[in-house]
């Protein structure tokens, strides 16, 4: 089906988290290139698109959290969620995982933003630099472990109520997830280009074994292909 043909509320309803959550319910968005590739000169940016972003804005509107690796917070210069949740009225918090704590309090992550960014940062992070954080406005959190498994992630998140996960990526944080078998949705944009070796793909790990999905959608706009995979069984 294409995605132009869907409205804002029959898109919605396509992408709804299951009712009833008792546990966090993780979801992935990705996009990539039709060889893998995650990147391009570094960003995501040069493998969006118009149908690509549709989605992307409706995914931040459906969640309570987006779950963040610290490499993609910088590299993509994130700020806060600007439009709020449907359900709550808030713009969902941006949770960035780190073991370093080393963000700048001057992005916009921290200076742009309705709702203060969540900090997940394992032991050992330098006490200086979350100091720093906090006094930029985020709430930060020291799990106790390092690194931090996704077990501890989600406890965290589940402890505040925040059960629609929409994890970002990157690839370093959503091979972690996907080892631990916490993944339980893939939005994957496969746009209609090559980019060739020698850039990130978009599970940053080595696998011990292929991991199942099972096909649950299927958009189409302008050769840009929306997919939607679940978790096999
Ligand atoms: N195509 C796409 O849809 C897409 C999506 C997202 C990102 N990207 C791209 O992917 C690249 C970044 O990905 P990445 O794989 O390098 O990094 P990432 O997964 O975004 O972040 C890695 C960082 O997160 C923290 N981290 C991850 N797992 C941790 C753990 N278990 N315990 C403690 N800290 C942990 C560490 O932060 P510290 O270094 O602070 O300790 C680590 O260096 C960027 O170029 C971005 O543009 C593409």
């Amino acid at each position: 089906m294409r995605l132009s043909e869907l409205s804002e509320a029959n898109l919605a309803r396509a992408y709804a988290y299951p009712d009833g959550l008792e546990r966090p319910y993780v979801r992935v968005n990705f996009v990539t290139s039709v060889d893998g590739a995650a990147t391009v000169r570094g960003l995501s940016r040069g493998l969006s698109s118009k149908p690509d972003r549709r989605v992307f804005g409706l995914l931040r509107r459906l969640c309570d959290v987006i779950l963040v690796g610290a490499q993609t917070a910088r590299a993509e210069n994130y700020r806060g969620a600007r439009k709020p949740n449907q359900a709550t009225g808030a713009p969902p918090r941006i949770a960035v995982v780190t073991a370093s704590a080393e963000l700048d309090p001057a992005a916009p992550l921290f200076t742009d933003t309705a709702v203060p960014p969540l900090i997940l940062a394992a032991s050992g992070a330098p006490p200086a630099n979350l100091r720093r954080l906090a006094d930029a406005g985020a709430e930060v959190v020291e799990l106790g472990e390092h690194p931090l498994t996704p077990a501890a992630l989600l406890a965290e998140l589940d402890a505040r109520g925040l059960r629609r996960v929409l994890c970002e990526g990157g690839p370093r944080l959503f091979g972690e997830l996907v080892a631990a078998g916490a993944v339980d949705e893939l939005c994957l944009t496969i746009t209609p280009a090559l980019v060739g070796a020698g850039t990130a793909r978009m599970v940053g790990s080595a696998l011990d074994a292929p991991r199942g999905l099972r096909l649950a959608g299927v958009l189409e706009e302008d050769g840009v292909l929306l997919l939607r995979y679940l978790r096999e069984g």
